[in-house]
């Protein structure tokens, strides 16, 4: 996820903002970049790779000035490179951004018209296009900003110098960005960990915000240009509880960051008011040619694909088989040009699925990947990708990466559907409808959290545990065992609820737990006898339903009632509280939540 600092005083600010830029790393980043204002000159240094790196090109071209703005980017519109990396400038404004702006097609194209020239692939260089031509037509730097920022849809933390004016302004809406509180001077950041050197007392300012900085202090206006009062925090945190927001692990940070990562992964997608799902200009080959599809992937991401497949199948009528894509290539599967091959990856860079992409390949299927990391492998040598925008995802557990590629996929079966007219305008807006709901829904759950903590203090010492669940409701119960077993090391295994009576109904007794999820369903009855099967052999059950009214509800030992939603997007709601369930219980027992033993976050290796 991208970080923004910025600095106006009476200090260097190189040193402030490469030292702040440094405390943002965690959040990940593949490009970095700095402006610095001297004397009515802004000189911006931007490349590829690491902070570091940019030092000591900024420390080689003798870098000064005491006001700056400075940027780690995470790749979102364009590969990671220099041209693409922040700040970006248009004649003397240079700006350094968060977040997406969703209508900045519209807004280049508008402002090219005008004689604007644009070098990079982002979205972020409309912003200071729009603020000098906003200038151009005679308003002052603080009315050019401001107007600006009521043009742009999405979301946005910005930061902006101007070479004629020594202030620097920072604006924010749906994305973080907050102040801290210095006599004297002022710097801006994404986030506490940047300016806790300086001060433990910030200002976060609220959406729609515009701050002024300059000499004598700071001023906050609303967007209509009114004067507003913000708080002051103190903050108690260490540098190290700053940077997992206040959260003791990244995982569970990542688990509660689901809302916007969804959010982030819908902008610009969804239009539901025209019943249109738009995927970033893809360009699938004729979808009525497609006589088969292949879903392939490794762990989390193959649970993903397996959903994927319920939703197709049901949706597109179109076959779909998954595969596990370190077993893939070795059974030499039948593909053909009339197939299209799905590979669905966090990084990108996993090495057997790569190796399925190069299968797919090498027998002429159209290749689409569906990946987290801008500029990976994956991405990259695909014929097509789609981008789960959930920001970097540092915890090894992957959890908002699982949640943003099945919005991901369900986009995509709606974009697929609509282009081989199967469905309507008013089906389209219904499911866009309930997929726009979701994020909130999410939160609904996280609200809730401590009633998962308090199931996990009640079920931790287990030895073994079994999830159950039919439809697609199964690969939900894969990778909520997998998520246990990966960080508690607990053993945990999924059943579809029907194979109980095929085996593992031996296993069951009082000291074997079973987790279910049962939301309502056509599969309903039959998992309400599944769980009858549990209580007659003195099972304990841990109930995951979307009822109040669950006809086992007052029979089982615990129950989490979930948000309702349609059966497609259930996947999504289900696995929050299950990837809580796993955080809770490994919490209690104390593992290394974020690096559990044995396991590293990309599989570079067969
Ligand atoms: O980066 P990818 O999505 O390709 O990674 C695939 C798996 O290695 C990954 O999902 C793994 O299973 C996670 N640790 C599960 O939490």
């Amino acid at each position: 996820m991208c970080g923004i600092v910025g600095y106006i005083g009476k200090k260097e600010a190189f040193n402030i903002l490469i030292d702040a830029l440094k405390k943002l790393e965690y959040r990940g980043y593949d490009s970095a970049g700095i402006a610095v204002w001297n004397k009515g000159k802004i000189e911006v240094i931007r490349q590829k790779g690491k902070v570091d790196e940019l030092k000591e090109l900024a420390l080689s071209k003798g870098i000064k000035g005491t006001m700056g703005i400075a940027h780690t980017r995470w790749a979102t519109h364009g590969i990671p490179s220099e041209r693409n990396a922040h700040p970006h400038r248009a004649k003397d404004i240079v700006v350094v951004h968060n977040g997406i702006i969703e209508n900045y097609m519209e807004l280049k194209q508008r402002l090219k018209k005008e004689g604007h020239k644009f070098t990079s692939d982002t979205d972020t260089e409309v912003i200071p296009h729009l603020i000098s031509n906003y200038l151009e037509k005679g308003h002052d730097f603080i009315d050019a900003v401001r107007l600006a920022a009521c043009e742009l849809k999405g979301s946005y933390a910005i930061g902006v110098i101007r070479e004629k004016d020594r202030t620097m302004i920072a604006a924010k809406k749906e994305s973080p960005l907050i102040v801290g509180v210095i006599d004297g001077e002022s710097i801006i950041a994404s986030d506490i960990p940047a300016v806790l050197d300086m001060t433990n007392k910030i200002i976060f300012l609220e959406d729609n915000d515009i701050a002024i900085f300059n000499e004598t202090g700071f001023k906050i206006l609303d967007i209509e240009g009114n004067t507003v009062e913000r708080t002051i925090h103190t903050i108690k945190w260490t540098g190290a509880m700053a940077q997992k927001g206040g959260y003791k692990h990244f995982m569970l940070k990542e688990i509660f960051e689901q809302p916007i990562a969804i959010t982030d992964t819908l902008i610009g997608r969804v239009k539901e008011d025209k019943g249109e799902i738009e995927l970033d200009d893809l360009k699938l080959p004729d979808l009525r040619k497609i006589k088969k599809i292949w879903m392939v992937a490794c762990g989390t991401s193959y649970h993903a694909c397996l959903i994927g497949k319920y939703m197709f199948e049901s949706n597109l009528k179109i076959p779909v088989e998954v595969d596990i894509a370190s077993e893939f290539r070795y059974r030499d599967p039948i593909i053909n040009k009339e197939h299209m091959l799905i590979l669905v990856s966090q990084s990108g860079e996993t090495a057997d699925t790569i190796a399925a992409m190069k299968e797919g390949k090498n027998k002429n299927a159209y290749v689409l990947s569906i990946c987290n990391v801008l500029g990976s492998t994956l991405a990259r040598d695909a014929h097509g990708v789609i981008f789960t925008h959930a920001g970097p995802e540092i915890g090894v557990a992957s959890t908002k990466a699982f949640t943003t590629q099945i919005t991901v996929l369900f986009m995509l079966m709606l974009f697929a559907g609509k282009r081989l007219g199967l469905f309507n305008t008013r089906q389209l807006q219904e499911k866009i409808g309930e997929l726009r709901k979701i994020p909130h829904k999410i939160q609904e759950v996280l609200n809730n959290a401590e009633n998962i903590e308090e199931m996990a203090r009640k079920y931790m010492t287990y030895k073994d545990f079994l999830y159950i669940g039919r439809g697609i409701n199964y690969p939900s119960v894969m990778e909520g065992a997998l998520k246990l077993k990966e960080i508690s090391y607990i053993h945990a295994e999924a059943y579809a609820a029907g194979e109980m009576k095929h085996g593992p109904i031996a296993l069951i007794d009082e000291n074997f737990p079973v987790v279910v999820l049962s939301p309502i369903d056509t599969t309903y009855q039959k998992t309400c006898s599944n769980i009858e099967e549990v209580l007659a052999r003195r099972g304990k059950v841990l109930l995951f339903t979307d009822t109040t009214e669950h006809e086992m509800a007052q029979r089982v030992e615990s129950t989490f009632v979930m948000p309702k939603t349609i059966y497609e997007l259930q996947p999504i709601i289900s696995a929050i509280p299950l990837q809580l369930l796993a955080y809770y219980i490994a919490n209690l027992l104390g593992t290394d939540v974020d690096q559990p033993r044995n396991l590293a976050k990309s599989v570079t290796v067969e």
